[in-house]
């Protein structure tokens, strides 16, 4: 299937392709980190690193080109403390989905592209220790319906592209549907977004990953992660926390 209009191939840092939104005018993914570095590192790694689960139930806000579940499945790959996974994911752009299994994706993500075909196709995969759910659905609406989620990708367009999948009421919604032992992890490192998620009930961290862009990482626990101190920021800024307009 061709590539609408509506998007542009762009090569990133690592060599790896990912799009631009003509529509958001925003790439997928930081071009200066990389499309699948960005995944990994900002994403998966820290995410298997800070959760202590053998099972881990996974949000992934938005499935996109699917970097971060496809690096999710390459990186259970590779380790033998995670047994098995359940992923949801909510992704409003049927179109893009469907144009995906013709994507070039990068060597180590390859082997994995059955699997996005099959969750294409059908909106679920699933095998004896892996199952994943990607819905057409707006993620406000779809975060609603999950629970125990142990780990959120929040990989949203950005807060100036969309407000409304990082404000406080929508880290509220977050919070009820996460267990107790979480961590969030997003590319943001916008005060808004971190007064947004201090305020729904999150510590918040910023851990220095040597190569890449700063991020932030959420938890309901305290992790051994430099934390912020999100009260005196609040005092000292004159950001407020994002909220959702009203009606
Ligand atoms: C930055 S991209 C996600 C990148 C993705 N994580 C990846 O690995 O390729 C943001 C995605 O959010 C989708 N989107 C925008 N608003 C949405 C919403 N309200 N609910 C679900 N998906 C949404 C866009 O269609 C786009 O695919």
């Amino acid at each position: 299937m061709e590539l609408d209009r509506k998007y542009e191939w762009r090569q990133s840092a690592d060599g790896s392709y990912t799009l631009y939104s003509k529509e958001y005018g925003e790439c997928y993914h930081s071009l200066k980190d990389g499309a699948l570095r960005e995944a990994l590192k900002k994403h998966v790694e820290p995410a298997f690193e800070l959760t202590h689960k053998s099972h881990l139930r996974i949000l992934d806000i938005c499935f996109g080109l699917g970097f971060n579940t496809l690096a999710t499945l390459y990186h259970f790959s590779q380790q033998n403390r995670v047994r098995s996974l359940e992923i949801f994911s909510p992704e409003l752009d049927a179109h893009l989905l469907k144009t995906l299994p013709n994507f070039s994706y990068p060597k180590l993500l390859k082997p994995f592209v059955p699997v996005l075909s099959e969750l294409i196709e059908h909106g679920k995969y699933e095998c004896s220790n892996i199952s994943i759910e990607l819905r057409v659905e707006d993620a406000r609406e779809y975060v609603k319906k999950v629970k125990e989620i142990d780990v959120v990708y929040q990989d949203a367009f950005s807060p100036k592209k969309n407000p409304r999948l990082w404000t406080l009421e929508y880290f509220q919604d977050l919070y009820a549907v996460t267990s107790d032992d979480m961590v969030l992890t997003t590319y943001s490192i916008a005060t808004p977004v971190r007064l947004a998620l201090a305020q729904a009930g999150f510590f918040v961290y910023e851990p220095l990953v040597e190569g890449i862009k700063k991020m932030t990482i959420a938890s309901k626990k305290r992790l051994p992660l430099p934390p912020i101190d999100m009260e005196a920021k609040a005092k000292r800024s004159t950001s407020k926390p994002l909220r959702d307009k009203k009606q």
